[in-house]
């Protein structure tokens, strides 16, 4: 019931008349003390509630408002609420807790900005404004309205706010809490497990309830797609879908038309898992691995291998000759066919083309070219071949020359040279009659007296080259040179010499003798016969006569001349 302490009992009883008749906050009203005393200071009024076990209204709800200010009679000086300004913020006196913004109900242009006006009061039966608030010093004084609380600790659930109505409580749940005293957290749906995933939750209110909160994890090798973490809202919806799990995927492969590239997928093409083998067309060879696998972290294991094109050798072209190459892919590559021309002059000796094979190897071997040859030349009687053979004896570009003997003339032409044809420009380069024999022939030559002359002709008697050697007869010596030789001028080279009897030394005629002496080839020389005779009264003691023989000595020596007597002993002794 309500206290209007200052009022008169008519007052009274029209009070209760107000009290009882409005069906709907009949029951409300009978716990409402509404407490009227004469005026008095904020601070006194609030005392004065205290004292009496209730406290200041507070005014929480518009029912609220409408029901006090049908209630209470007018007063001049109007009432004050448990409203106050407390660190420059609007707030009610008992839970201590601000007024929210749009629960003020302040008459216009209030409040005023005035120092001091921390109080609020409301306009009970004002004729204008009726029931706004109006903020005014606390030292005023003016009527006290008191009610005893219906909120108890045990009213609602700590989720909520009791709020005091007319005559009773509510309790207003907190965002996320439902159930008469709030105490129950609104459900979320339960959540799925994701495909190739999972969650963890923690639950505050119990299994999906209100600030449940579940963090979502991906296998290896995936990819979480959306929140990873979603919260039971207030509203009992969560505040993400579930998140999905995506294959982590590889960067795709373009292999190139000239290899071939083959996967296999566990799941999508090009993801975890997938495995591609690659293997490249004929002729071209893989660089790189040829397995290649799509990891967890969405790398490939390795890099893309390439196809590259077999690669041959390069040619070098063989002497004398040049070479042409087409090449389909690359230059000396798998297909590149080359030909081989030999130059004029050369035969070509193998094959004249070859190939690149896809195991990177030519298909045959260059070729040889080959100077053609000419008819192998002899040198011509009485002369002698010299050549330049800048490719090889009697071949192409052979130059020959035929140089006569010495004393032979050229009838002819001496030079010939191995054509491109493998022919000689001149023919009769080796023709027995190209070095005729000499025209000069030398004098004939007899052999001296006594002596004799042995020749040798090569080339015709007393012709060059003939050799004639001189010899003498027994007894005689040559005096000159014994060989001469015919020479291309056609003279000898040396005279014919003499040939000389040897001489034996003078003789001397013996003491008491002379000698006389037959020389057929000169004084005392080979032949010469000299006779000694004795003067009258001596004898000759030995053989009268000596010859010069072939040696060149005496055949014995010079008697000598001895007187009579010992000749008639010898002469007696006829030893003679
Ligand atoms: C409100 O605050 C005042 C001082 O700031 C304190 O004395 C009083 O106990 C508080 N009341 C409640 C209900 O918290
Ligand atoms: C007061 O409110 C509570 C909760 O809303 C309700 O259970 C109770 O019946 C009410 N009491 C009266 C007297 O209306
Ligand atoms: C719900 O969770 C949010 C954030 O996680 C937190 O700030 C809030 O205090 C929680 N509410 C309750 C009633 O536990």
């Amino acid at each position: 019931f309500i206290y209007l302490s200052s009022l008169h009992s008519r007052v009274s009883v029209s009070f209760w008349t107000v009290l009882f008749l409005p069906v709907s906050l009949r029951l409300i009203c009978s716990c409402l003390h509404c407490l009227t005393t004469p005026n008095r200071r904020w601070h006194e009024a609030r005392q004065w509630c205290h004292q009496h076990l209730s406290n200041m209204v507070t005014i929480q709800t518009p029912e609220e408002t409408d029901f006090i200010n049908n209630l209470l009679p007018f007063n001049q000086k109007y009432y004050w609420t448990g409203i106050r300004k407390v660190d420059g913020v609007w707030t009610r006196e008992g839970n201590n807790k601000t007024v929210p913004e749009d629960a003020q109900n302040w008459a216009p242009e209030e409040p005023d900005k005035i120092a001091g006006q921390d109080c609020v009061e409301i306009y009970i039966k004002r004729n204008k404004d009726t029931a706004k608030w109006n903020n005014e010093k606390c030292q005023s004084k003016k009527g006290t309205i008191c009610y005893s609380a219906s909120c108890t600790q045990d009213s609602c659930s700590a989720h909520a706010d009791c709020v005091e109505t007319v005559g009773n409580y509510t309790c207003q749940c907190h965002p996320g809490f439902h159930g008469p005293r709030c105490e129950e957290a609104i459900a979320c749906k339960p959540l799925l497990e994701p495909q190739h995933g999972s969650h963890h939750c923690f639950h505050p209110y119990g299994s999906n309830r209100f600030n449940s909160s579940c963090r979502f994890h991906c296998e290896l090798g995936f990819r979480l797609l959306g929140s990873p973490q979603l919260l039971c809202q207030t509203s009992g919806q969560w505040n993400n879908p579930v998140p999905l799990c995506q294959v982590k995927k590889c960067s795709p492969i373009f292999f190139p038309v000239t290899g071939n590239m083959t996967c296999v997928d566990t799941l999508e093409p090009f993801s975890f898992g997938s495995q591609c083998n690659f293997n490249c067309q004929e002729g071209y060879n893989l660089t790189g691995d040829s397995l290649l696998t799509c990891l967890a972290s969405g790398q490939w294991s390795k890099a893309t291998p390439t196809c590259t094109v077999v690669q041959c050798n390069s040619l070098e072209a063989p002497p004398h000759a040049s070479v042409e190459c087409q090449d389909p892919l690359e230059v000396y590559s798998y297909g590149s066919i080359c030909t081989v021309q030999c130059e004029e002059g050369f035969d070509l000796i193998g094959a004249n083309m070859t190939q690149c094979s896809s195991q990177g190897s030519w298909s045959h071997t260059l070729p040889v070219c080959q100077a053609k040859k000419c008819n192998p030349i002899n040198p011509p009687p009485h002369g002698s071949l010299s050549c330049s053979d800048p490719h090889g004896s009697f071949s192409f570009g052979s130059h020959c020359m035929t140089t006569c003997d010495e004393g032979f003339l050229l009838n002819g032409t001496a030079n010939a040279e191995c054509t491109s044809l493998g022919m000689w420009s001149y023919i009769l380069l080796d023709s027995p009659s190209l070095c005729c024999p000499p025209a000069k022939r030398c004098p004939a030559l007899n052999s001296t007296t006594y002596g004799s002359l042995f020749c040798f002709d090569p080339h015709g008697e007393f012709s060059f080259g003939s050799q004639c050697t001189s010899a003498c007869e027994e007894g005689f010596l040559l005096n000159g040179t014994a060989d001469t030789v015919c020479t291309s001028l056609g003279t000898w080279s040396a005279d014919i010499p003499h040939c000389l009897a040897k001489r034996c030394p003078t003789l001397n005629s013996p003491p008491h003798g002379s000698f006389s002496c037959y020389d057929p080839h000169g004084e005392f020389s080979f032949g010469s016969r000299c006779t000694s005779t004795c003067e009258e009264g001596f004898v000759l003691n030995g053989t009268a006569n000596t010859d010069c023989t072939s040696v060149g000595k005496w055949s014995r020596d010079v008697p000598r001349c001895l007187a009579g007597l010992i000749a008639i002993s010898v002469l007696s002794s006829g030893t003679v």
